[in-house]
């Protein structure tokens, strides 16, 4: 099938490589040239896991194009998909601004009949402001063309993106269009062939069956952090806890590690987003609001501990940081969590010493070079001349360290470990001092 996508990012790179994979005839097209010099050079912008053998075995065979040329790349399709941004506005709500400058270019462009599917995560009723967008350029056009704007939320995550797509554990079409409806089953036919995986619904259920996948896993994140926190109070030890409660098939083990908050593209503007939602259609959304507040202190747990552990002064120090990305096995960093430490430790004088297997270009990239910011090529090499090491990201690459060999390092003998990456008394026995989240230890520098 002739498909193209708008956005070449996380979602609409891999929507597209995994579709020119199994045999349809997929156009990118981004409005960022850099972006699509870099593709067509066959250079991949993000790393993610098996993403470049499929993009450079489908651009080689022509499968897979990459443009800037909206209006071309409208012509060749029936399935137009758009995979653009959907960032926070300043009021937590998305921001639809570079949604519907894609649907007014579609109207502008458009000559026959094609689906025009929202792939980005978008607020109820988007569907029919994109409808909307498109039928005025129409009609200044003075044309009549049908379409159909339909639903299909993507449910990737960063890390085992192209697996996700390639073996999705459900595709969910909303749209109220048979015709629709018929070309997304054909497209997705190659998906389905072990068993049928489509979810057809309505577009407004469809809109906010993602955004309540995405609040229900932060839930369990926030939840699992407050019975850290309560952990850390009484002398528990949340890992225990956790895996108490996993054993019940109702819970499960899935997404309840406690830590140092959530981050990525996602789950913080979308559990943002929907709070807005339910505000502007007179619902108070308390969970949604507790969940965002919880994360959000969450984030400054490392922080507190580490300021505590040197009695409320970290000027002068140098921290060593394992892990920039917001979660193993990507480099985005967008709300990571190392952000926010990072951040506070300069702020209170502290200086930072920092190793993340791929997310080294994007640190580069946000903060520049700066005296307070050492980014190193291993993660023993972090500890040369750091006083404490903080744990941000769960690489796997960190899960097995030499703890006699960190000992030897650091000038102080702290772990902070933001993932309960590590059995206490393991690093204990190493002689280093052990902090994790919700392990029933309280901070104290040993004497
Ligand atoms: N990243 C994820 O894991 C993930 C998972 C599921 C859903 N989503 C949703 O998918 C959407 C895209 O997310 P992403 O992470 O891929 O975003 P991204 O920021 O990585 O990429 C968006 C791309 O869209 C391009 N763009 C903006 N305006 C454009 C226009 N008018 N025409 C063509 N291209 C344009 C940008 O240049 C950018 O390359 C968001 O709504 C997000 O919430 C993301």
């Amino acid at each position: 099938m002739k498909v193209t996508i708008f956005g070449t990012g996380y979602v609409g790179l891999v929507t597209g490589a995994c579709l020119a994979e199994m045999g349809n005839h997929v156009v990118c097209v981004d409005i960022d040239d850099n972006k699509v010099g870099r593709l067509s050079r066959g250079e991949i912008p993000i790393f993610e896991p098996g993403l470049e053998p499929i993009v450079r075995r489908n651009h080689a065979n022509g499968q897979l194009e990459f443009t800037t040329d909206a209006a071309q790349s409208i012509a060749h399709a029936q399935i137009i998909f758009i995979a653009v941004g959907t960032p926070p506005d300043e009021d937590g709500s998305a921001d639809l601004q570079y949604v519907l400058s894609v649907a007014r270019s579609i109207g502008q462009h458009l000559d026959r009949y094609a689906v025009i599917v929202n792939k980005s995560t978008v607020p109820v009723g988007t569907a029919d402001r994109v409808r909307e967008a498109v039928a005025a350029e129409l009609s200044a056009r003075g044309v009549e063309i049908d379409f159909d704007v339909a639903s299909n939320p993507e449910f990737l995550k960063e890390g085992d993106a192209v697996e996700d797509c390639l073996r999705p554990d459900r595709i969910v079409m909303g749209s109220s269009s048979a015709r629709a409806i018929a070309l997304l089953r054909k497209l997705y036919a190659p998906f389905n062939r072990n068993h049928d995986r489509t979810v057809v619904m309505d577009v407004r259920s469809a809109e906010l069956t993602k955004y309540a996948a995405n609040a229900m896993l932060a839930t369990k994140i926030s939840f699992m952090n407050e019975i850290a926190n309560i952990a850390e109070r009484v002398g528990a030890d949340v890992e225990l806890v956790r895996q108490g409660i996993g054993s019940d098939p109702r819970i499960g083990y899935h997404f309840i590690y406690p830590g140092a908050g959530y981050g990525g593209s996602c789950f913080p503007k979308d559990v943002q987003a929907l709070e807005r939602t339910a505000r502007t259609v007179g619902y108070d959304a308390r969970l949604l609001g507790a969940v965002e507040a919880v994360n959000h202190d969450q984030k400054i747990k490392l922080f507190d501990f580490i300021q505590r552990y040197f009695n409320g002064d970290v000027r002068g120090r140098t921290i060593a940081l394992w892990g920039l990305a917001f979660k193993p096995n990507t480099d985005d960093m967008r709300e990571a969590s190392s952000r926010r430490l990072i951040e506070a430790l300069w702020e209170a004088g502290a200086k930072v010493r920092a190793f993340d297997p791929e997310a080294r270009e994007e640190t580069r990239r946000l903060y520049g070079e700066r005296s307070d910011l050492v980014l190193c090529d291993s993660a023993y090499q972090t500890l040369d001349g750091a006083d404490v090491l903080a744990i941000v990201t769960e690489w796997k690459a960190f899960r097995s360290p030499d703890f006699a060999r960190i000992r030897a390092m650091l000038r102080e003998p702290a772990i902070f470990d933001g993932r309960n990456l590590y059995e206490p008394s393991v690093v204990e026995e190493a002689g280093l001092a052990y902090y994790g989240i919700g392990r029933g230890r309280s901070v104290a520098r040993p004497e």
